[in-house]
């Protein structure tokens, strides 16, 4: 295999903490301090080995420009997941999940959930969200008032996703209680490396999610109805335009991933948002004196930590990446992460500038799986942004802030907070 073509640009010399050579770099075994900033490295790969082989043989992908390649063109850079998660997950539910979920399938199967997701999630419908979702912050922000110490994420970045959500599928308030733990567990296991508990921890929660959700339809069937964003409603209804039809299996396994998909993603947007902003007091000050920048603001949250950091794609053909050829059935790893960085894309990268433009961030992905959610996704991160520095002048971490460790997800476990 010929060698990847390297691409040094001088004018940025790599910063201090950077790694001499990433050459050894893995996604299998992570080196230490990657958690706490992954970025020195997706530098130092971006410059030095751009097409970076892994132990196992699959490609970690770190520019801008070959991403949005990759992500454009679905037919040479398929998302079936079937061959990577057979030897990962074996016969089990977290495999029916994972192979069976539309970010995870291709047309015909992903362009017919797609279309029924349609007008739920457009900007018009969204804007409707837009009084229930302020009420929402106004509640937890009074509970988080008379606390006094908080757990951010516990008490605010984590619990606005969940009731969205929750209210797209109509789940009713009491039983949202096992929704986040679920989704920590199934979105968990698409670690790159999982030890038997998580892997038993994940499948559990599949398991538990399908019966839930089979309650939940069988009494949507009895009880439909014509709400525009009662997405459930929409996925069960018969006499779509494509006439594809969703068995049980199918459907369970969409109401799963939709679910999911909102939580961590959007519980670590508004965590990271809020943390970084603290971070860069002179960047918090510049959208306290101009409000109206919460819009872009938010845009650059999602490039500077951006909360899914890795997808993935599998070549169908031979393709040609930033000079090194690589034979069909090639698994690669998109590093949204590292092309969100990238200076080629982004000029002074690690700057976080709110009022960035333009900032045409990858964070939601590019192409036909662009994220179906991202309009919620972008409100809830204003409301919730916006609303918690409005209500508290004197906001302040009152703790170390713990990392999740995740790899794909990058967010925060637990940010203890006061407020005075
Ligand atoms: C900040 C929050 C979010 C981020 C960063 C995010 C990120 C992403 C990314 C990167 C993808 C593309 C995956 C790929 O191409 O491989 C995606 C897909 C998806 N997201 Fe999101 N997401 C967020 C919030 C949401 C929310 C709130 C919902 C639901 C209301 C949602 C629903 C979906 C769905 C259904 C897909 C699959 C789309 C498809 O395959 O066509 N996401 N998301």
């Amino acid at each position: 295999m010929p060698p990847t073509v390297p691409v040094v640009d001088a004018a940025r010399p790599e910063p201090a903490h950077a790694p001499a050579d990433a050459a050894a770099f893995d996604l299998a075994a992570l080196p230490a301090g990657f958690y706490d900033d992954p970025y020195p490295w997706y530098h130092a790969l971006r410059r030095q080995d751009p097409v970076h082989r892994l132990a196992d043989g699959s490609h970690l992908l770190t520019r801008y420009d070959d991403l949005v390649a990759v992500y454009r063109d679905f037919k040479r850079y398929c998302s079936d997941k079937t061959r990577e998660f057979g030897p990962k997950f074996g016969a089990t539910p977290l495999y029916d999940q994972h192979t069976t979920s539309l970010v995870f399938n291709d047309p015909p199967l992903h362009t017919a959930v797609r279309k029924r997701l349609g007008d739920a999630l457009a900007p018009r419908a969204v804007e409707a969200m837009q009084p229930g979702l302020e009420r929402l912050v106004e509640t937890l922000l009074d509970d988080i008032e008379t606390r006094g110490e908080f757990d951010l994420v516990e008490a605010f970045a984590g619990a606005i996703p969940i009731e969205v959500i929750g209210n797209f599928l109509r789940v009713p308030h009491a039983e949202r209680g096992p929704l986040r733990g679920w989704s920590l567990a199934i979105l968990g296991a698409l670690e790159p490396v999982l030890s038997d508990e998580q892997l038993a921890r994940g499948n559990r929660a599949v398991e538990e999610m399908y019966a839930f959700l089979q309650g939940l339809i069988a009494d949507r069937r009895r009880h439909p109805s014509d709400e525009p964003d009662d997405i459930l409603s929409r996925l069960i209804r018969a006499g779509a335009p494509d006439d594809y039809v969703l068995d049980d299996f199918q459907l369970i396994h969409q109401c799963i991933f939709l679910l999911n998909a909102g939580h961590e993603t959007t519980t670590n947007l508004i965590a990271n948002g809020i943390v970084t902003l603290l971070q860069n007091p002179r960047e918090l000050e510049r959208l306290r004196a101009a409000p109206a920048l919460i819009g872009s603001a938010v845009e650059e949250m999602l490039r500077y930590e951006s909360p899914n950091q890795l997808g993935n794609r599998r070549t169908t053909e031979e393709v040609l990446i930033a000079g090194l050829r690589l034979p069909a059935g090639s698994y690669l790893h998109l590093g949204i992460g590292a092309a969100n960085r990238d200076p080629a894309a982004f000029p002074d990268p690690d700057r976080f500038d709110i009022g960035r433009t333009p900032n045409r961030h990858l964070a939601f992905g590019s192409g036909i799986h662009t994220c179906a959610g991202l309009n919620v996704a972008r409100l809830e991160g204003r409301i919730a942004v916006a609303g918690i520095f409005a209500r508290f002048p004197r906001l302040r971490l009152a703790g170390t802030p713990v990392r999740s460790h995740r790899a794909r997800f990058r967010g925060w476990a637990r940010v203890p907070m006061a407020v005075e």
